[in-house]
């Protein structure tokens, strides 16, 4: 099923909710497809602050292989098309769930970051947070006050950022369109954004809980579909 020609036009209000999927065609491993990261690994002792008290240099050694891993990747064609659909749409917000800055580096301006991002390090101690790209070879780091650094993500039973869940609300509510792609829309509060939108397009190679509701769920990858949405 393809959503009828011009469905986005100019004018239109658009929100877009992204997850995993959309980096995937980047080399990024999913969470929970083939050969995603909670196939291979317990997520109770990699994201949770319970697993990072446990044992931090286990979690940071994972988080530095990731951060590794994710300064090889460059954006596919799905961040690259919406970065581009921001441009040619009346108003536009992506929400991600992502924590890879993919969306930034394809030039993505109105983003939320649900989850954080993993080129963040927050201070357990005195609490500055801060970018921190180069690579880490002390694991765990440490902050110039003493305290330990965590990763600036958020972590299985916390709360996201400050804001980040009303100002993505009202970017659904006030949306004609919201895209979700690349996401299993498992976990919450993100998948509790897509009921609230007036249509919805799913971008998705499988089947998600919420395909059966949405007006328009396609089956393909983010990278050759979002390009054929931008009006
Ligand atoms: N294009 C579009 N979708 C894809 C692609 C692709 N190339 N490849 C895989 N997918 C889909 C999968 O079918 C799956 O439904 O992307 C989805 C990825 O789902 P998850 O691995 O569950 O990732 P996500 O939904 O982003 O997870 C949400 O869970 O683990 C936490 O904090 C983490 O932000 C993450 C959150």
């Amino acid at each position: 099923m393809q959503p009828p020609n011009g469905l986005l036009k100019p004018s239109s209000k658009v929100a877009v909710l992204t997850g995993a999927g959309v980096s995937a065609e980047s080399g990024i491993p999913t969470f929970r497809g083939n050969g995603g990261y909670w196939r291979e690994h317990r997520f109770e002792d990699l994201a949770t602050p319970e697993g990072f008290a446990r044992d931090p240099k286990f979690v940071w050694t994972w988080y530095e292989e990731r951060r590794r891993g994710i300064s090889r990747a460059r954006p596919n064609a799905g961040h690259v098309a919406l970065a581009e659909m921001e441009k040619r749409v009346a108003a536009f917000t992506l929400i991600t769930q992502n924590v890879d800055g993919l969306h930034d580096l394809a030039g993505s301006k109105n983003v939320i970051k649900l989850h954080g991002d993993i080129w963040t390090v927050r201070c357990l101690k005195c609490g500055r947070e801060r970018i921190e790209r180069s690579e880490l070879n002390e694991l765990p780091p440490y902050c110039a006050c003493g305290g330990m650094l965590r990763p600036g993500v958020v972590w299985f039973g916390e709360i996201l950022p400050e804001g980040a869940m009303e100002r993505a609300t009202a970017a659904v509510r006030a949306a004609d369109v919201l895209i979700v792609a690349g996401t299993s829309a498992q976990v919450y509060p993100a998948a509790g954004l897509i009921p609230m939108a007036r249509t919805v397009i799913e971008i998705n190679p499988e089947a998600t809980g919420f395909s059966d509701d949405v007006a328009y769920s396609l089956r393909g990858t983010s990278a050759e579909i979002l390009p054929r949405l931008v009006p």
